[in-house]
């Protein structure tokens, strides 16, 4: 079943409940990323061009567990909405409707019914008086939450431009056949949210470059010594269980050959070695110049890439090459289609001054992309599929 398309006919005249994902980053009380904002701002602009007489964003910020947070009101949002959408926003401190034609209301995490699809809690959000909703927050789709399913079964429901986007650009990649050309690369901390997803994409894609924390992991499932670095100790079957499905399937899973290493992640002293070198306490923070010249080459000679998740700990200037090298190398590739995606990935693109254009589509989701990508039925989607 599809989802409908949403029309200028829908909102006219209509009091339209938008959710929204403005989990953005804030730096001393101020936006620091805007990219989920901005990516907003074409549905936004259709609804106040379509006619829809009245607005209202609902949207989540960090995690606030049922509490009322000023870190993480949604009012710390409002300046940099009302610079991108070029017009006054009403912001509400509660679900009770303003006056003014578009409104942001409150984190809907400030009360606990918001996670527990709480009917009690879509009652009081349903008080704002909205005939219509749209689900513009793709990064969030992947929560059974109020305000993001809550809202669609009572209301007519359709998906907003960026949901919409993300679905296009996302959906060729669930196909179960081998894709040629394809190189998946997968970076991070935990193996535990990326495990489904390396599981796909051992079947379909040709290479897979690993860095990160995960590498470490995949790494000591194969036996290196990884010294005193961060891994997994109990996902190391799942690692194998991994690598041993990409041979199955002639899929290339590619680990570092070198590593940079340091005491700690602020060291500015470091150290650059090969994997087989690595002992003791020594930490690895980086994938070193032998791996990214490798992980290069197979990029140079990729027709698809799809990247989630730094190769190293990029926030710190000894161990960003690994990350921005790559990030670099994926950018120059103009003949390519590329695909990034996840909050770390959005912040690594700002810090290394690499503009979002240079790849095809860069998504907004975290969990979501992976959880979308491993196949799993979204049910922020699922709900506006009628
Ligand atoms: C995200 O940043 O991935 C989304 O906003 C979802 O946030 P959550 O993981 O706290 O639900």
């Amino acid at each position: 079943m599809e989802t409908q398309k949403l029309t200028a006919g829908h909102v006219k005249d209509k009091i339209v409940a938008i959710r929204v994902d403005f989990n953005v980053p804030l730096k001393n009380g101020k936006v620091s990323e805007n990219t989920r904002i901005v990516e907003s701002i074409p549905t936004l602009k259709f609804l106040l061009e379509s006619g829809a007489k009245r607005i209202h964003i609902l949207s989540h910020l960090g995690r606030p567990k049922g509490i009322n947070d000023p870190q993480l009101s949604l009012a710390l949002v409002q300046p940099e909405l009302e610079k991108q959408l070029g017009q006054t926003v009403e912001f509400r401190g509660d679900f009770t409707p303003g006056e003014g034609r578009i409104q942001l209301h409150e984190n809907v995490r400030f009360y606990d019914g918001e996670k527990k699809n709480d009917p009690q809690f879509i009652q009081s959000l349903l008080g704002l008086g909205a005939e219509v909703f749209v689900n513009d927050g793709f990064a969030v789709s992947h929560r059974g939450h109020a305000s993001v399913i809550g809202l669609a079964s009572y209301l007519p429901a359709y998906p907003g431009f960026l949901l919409q986007k993300e679905i296009d650009h996302l959906t060729p990649f669930l196909s179960n056949k081998k894709m040629a050309g394809l190189t998946v690369v997968v970076g991070g901390a935990k193996i535990e949210t990326k495990v489904k997803v390396l599981e796909h994409f051992s079947k379909t894609a040709e290479n897979i470059l690993i860095g990160g924390a995960l590498a470490n992991t995949f790494l000591a499932a194969k036996g290196f010594n990884v010294g005193g670095s961060f891994y997994e100790e109990d996902q190391l079957e799942v690692a194998r269980r991994i690598i041993a499905a990409a041979e199955k399937n002639n899929t290339v899973i590619h680990l570092p050959v070198d590593v940079v290493c340091g005491d700690t992640m602020e060291s500015e002293e470091t150290s650059t070695t090969t994997i087989e070198k690595v002992e003791g306490d020594m930490k690895i923070f980086d994938i070193g110049p032998k791996s990214i010249k490798n992980y290069q080459d197979v990029l140079n000679q990729s027709q698809t890439i799809i990247w989630n998740g730094p190769l190293g700990c990029f926030e710190y200037p000894a161990f960003a090459a690994g990350t921005k090298q790559i990030l670099k190398t994926i950018a120059a590739l103009k003949s390519s289609q590329t695909i990034l995606g996840g909050g770390d990935t959005l912040d690594a693109l700002k810090k290394f001054g690499v503009n979002k254009s240079a790849f095809t589509h860069v998504s907004t989701g975290g969990g979501a992309m992976l959880e979308f990508l491993e196949g799993k039925e979204l049910p922020g989607i699922e709900v506006l599929k009628s």
